[in-house]
């Protein structure tokens, strides 16, 4: 995971021990990651080093639940969330997923960047509230975000 490598997204375990230390340090669900079905990811620095986190879930064919996205405390601020929404987009895209969502507590104005949307959670399509993340307790106060190639920033 070097040089070219970087900006890549590597597959992990849903159990890998720096992925949930680094959820469960900002307070971000774990107790699901396993049993969600989700496909979770690092990016690495170049020493191979991993310096951030994400994954997503497929409810429903079409639509890809993102989730788990975090960089630990010490690295943010580099450009590697940016990065590492980038691939993760890239990735979903050429899967052929066009119908992203995503719940945050505070990072709104982040993902705005990438053209997510804040909507309202009662217009959540029952795929997304099926996920499991969407009734945790913890999730209570995150905002619902949609992202569509027509919500695009700019366009
Ligand atoms: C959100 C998060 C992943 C961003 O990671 P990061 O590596 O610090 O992000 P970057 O350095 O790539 O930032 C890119 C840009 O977004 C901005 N940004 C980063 N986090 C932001 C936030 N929470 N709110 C508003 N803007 C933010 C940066 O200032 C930067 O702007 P610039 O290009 O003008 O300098 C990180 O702050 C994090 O792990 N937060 C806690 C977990 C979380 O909230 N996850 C989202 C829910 S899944």
């Amino acid at each position: 995971m070097a040089g070219a490598d970087r900006m890549q997204l590597h597959p992990i375990s849903p159990d890998d021990a720096g992925f949930v230390a680094a959820l469960e340090k900002v307070g971000m669900p774990i107790s699901d990651l396993a049993s969600s079905g989700g496909v979770y990811f690092a990016i690495a620095d170049e020493q191979g080093e991993p310096i951030g986190y994400c994954g997503y879930e497929m409810p429903v064919e079409g639509i890809a639940f993102i989730r788990s996205c975090v960089v630990p405390e010490v690295g943010r601020g580099r450009g590697t969330g940016y990065a590492m929404m980038t691939a993760l987009m890239e990735r979903l895209s050429a899967e052929g997923l066009s119908d992203f969502y995503l719940l945050t507590m505070d990072a709104d104005p982040f993902f705005e960047r990438f053209g997510f949307k804040i909507i309202s959670r009662d217009d959540a399509p029952d795929a997304v509230r099926s996920t499991s993340q969407f009734a945790l307790e913890v999730c209570n106060g995150a905002v619902l975000m949609r992202w569509r190639p027509e919500t695009r920033a700019g366009s």
